[in-house]
């Protein structure tokens, strides 16, 4: 059976009480799972206030789910006022997302620093997400996971085709030799299994499907259940 990666990013969403609650409420549901983590590899992208909390949470619980930071400075520590390094983020986290659309148009992210990010992330040991909204966009060495994801439907409830998305993911695979390729925008359990049945499809990158964890953990499910 084909390994599924799949990040659930909260985007800014989720206080550290609500934050401990999903995760109360994903081991509560975590049944649903039993006997499908190998086949899966998931993440949750949190808040950096949550990313304590979320980490104790789940190892009390001995849930199999990774933490991941969405956002990482471009900088060492020092006099940068407001910003979280890498040393900072791998102490509580083993992944970071970073390149994502709404850093890019809300924050003003350039490739130039996006590159700068991933350097800063990999020399502090933690694992990167690059997410990409098509297959012209450059991505830098050494990214972990690439994220497919184009903006018109981020948010928007209209996908991607599978077969689109397999054929971005295919050409993403073959200019940056990427071995993991997710595609994200609007992925729910109703529709995950089509994604991932595509052949160069790795897995997915939901949003608001995984801020509810029932919704997530049947996200999860659907997308391991896939023939
Ligand atoms: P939605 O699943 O809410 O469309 O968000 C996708 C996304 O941007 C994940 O990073």
């Amino acid at each position: 059976m084909k390994h599924i990666f799949i990040a659930g990013n909260w985007k800014s969403n989720k206080t550290i009480g609500e934050s401990a609650a999903w995760v109360a409420g994903f081991k509560e549901k975590s049944i649903a799972l039993e006997g499908k983590w190998e086949a899966l590899t998931t993440v949750v992208c949190v808040p950096s206030l949550s990313m304590q909390t979320v980490k104790e949470a789940l190892t009390a619980a001995a849930l199999p789910v990774a933490v991941a930071s969405q956002n990482v400075s471009a900088y060492d520590e020092g006099a940068y006022t407001g910003e979280v390094t890498g040393k900072m983020v791998k102490e509580v986290a083993d992944w970071v997302i970073i390149g994502h659309s709404e850093r890019r148009k809300y924050f003003g992210e350039t490739d130039e620093i996006l590159k700068n990010k991933v350097e800063k992330a990999k020399a502090a040991g933690l694992k990167v997400i690059y997410c990409v909204p098509d297959d012209a966009t450059v991505v830098p060495p050494g990214v972990d996971v690439v994220g497919y994801e184009p903006v018109w439907a981020i948010g928007t409830g209209k996908t991607d085709s599978p077969e689109n998305a397999n054929s971005v993911v295919s050409n993403i695979k073959s200019k940056t030799g990427a071995a993991i390729v997710i595609y994200g925008g609007s992925v729910t359990a109703d529709n995950v299994a089509t994604f991932v049945a595509q052949p160069a499809i790795d897995g997915v990158l939901p949003g608001g499907a995984s801020l509810d964890p029932e919704k997530y953990i049947r996200l999860l499910a659907a997308a391991v259940s896939n023939p």
